[in-house]
């Protein structure tokens, strides 16, 4: 039981970790936390009092949430008005001040814009739009007429997608003269694949960066799906090539291993023993 706590309490943790800053999710965790190991603590005792402790529980969860509306529409309309006054230079911190905080080590993210910067892609994609952080440096980072594909699912594991209130916000990252568009479909289906194709209309891509599905099998389809549409010479960036505990479930250090010698390479990890992140490049 002991040890049960302690892998719910390492597990939350991790979550904490991962979103660090983000205040409101940082809460939800802790409560979430709570919850669960109390429920799992009262398992001992009587089973009423154990679901009435639950049902407090998921009430103390919910008005949290409620509480934190309109915190979250605030920060995201004073994220919105602020956009485009946000340059190039001043991306990065933006970003990792605000609600579209990227999930990502920001000295390695910094390093990958650095590669795109001089690379200046016309079409690039991202799997994986999340809370836009991404999205939102690719932007500001890649060619000032590119065309900009991004893909998530409405709601899923690895962060969970985002919400289609949030599309319209999304699409006001880009700058005059570029094109951005958000997919919220499942990546490995071949109807997004057909979507995206089309939307290229004969193009291929420039830069690829995937960053969705992190099972062995998952980021192997992403790449085995997608790739073929990326030009020579073109890059493709992987999320997460740092080795995990096991407990979280990422494996694309595996698929990393398997593919980097495939061809010229890069790894930028900010720190061997950081337990998650790092940035895998590919020259296709
Ligand atoms: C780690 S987050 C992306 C983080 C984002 N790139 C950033 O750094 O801000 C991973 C996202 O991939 C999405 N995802 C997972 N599997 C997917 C799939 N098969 N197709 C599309 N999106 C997927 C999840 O919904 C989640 O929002």
């Amino acid at each position: 039981m002991r040890e049960r706590a302690k892998a719910i309490h390492l597990e939350l943790e991790q979550k904490v970790w991962i979103i660090e800053g983000h205040a409101e999710q940082r809460e939800l965790c802790r409560i979430e936390a709570r919850q669960r190991h109390k429920s799992l603590m009262a398992g001992r005792g009587n089973q009423r009092e154990t679901s009435c402790r639950s049902h407090a529980l998921v009430l103390e969860f919910l008005a949290m949430k409620l509480k934190m509306i309109p915190y979250r529409l605030r920060c995201y309309l004073q994220c919105w008005i602020k956009l485009p006054w946000v340059s190039r230079e001043n991306a990065l911190d933006f970003a990792f001040s605000s609600p579209i905080r990227p999930g990502q080590v920001r000295a390695e993210i910094s390093a990958l814009l650095d590669i795109l910067r001089s690379a200046n892609p016309k079409t690039a994609m991202e799997i994986g739009t999340w809370m836009g952080g991404t999205l939102f440096l690719f932007s500001r980072n890649v060619s000032e007429d590119a065309t900009i594909i991004s893909l998530d699912m409405p709601s899923g594991d690895y962060g969970g997608g985002y919400p289609a209130f949030l599309i319209p916000f999304y699409k006001s990252f880009r700058r005059k003269g570029q094109r951005i568009r958000l997919l919220r479909r499942d990546s490995h289906s071949s109807e997004t694949l057909n979507g995206v194709k089309s939307f290229l209309a004969g193009r291929s891509l420039d830069f690829l960066f995937i960053d969705g599905d992190h099972t062995y099998d998952g980021v192997r389809k992403d790449f085995e799906m997608y790739s073929p549409l990326v030009r020579k010479g073109g890059i493709v960036a992987f999320h997460d090539i740092a080795t995990h505990p096991s407990e979280i479930g990422s494996e694309v250090d595996r698929f990393w291993s398997e593919i980097k010698s495939l061809h010229r390479h890069q790894e930028i990890v900010s720190d061997p023993q950081q337990g998650w992140a790092g940035i895998g490049v590919l020259y296709i």
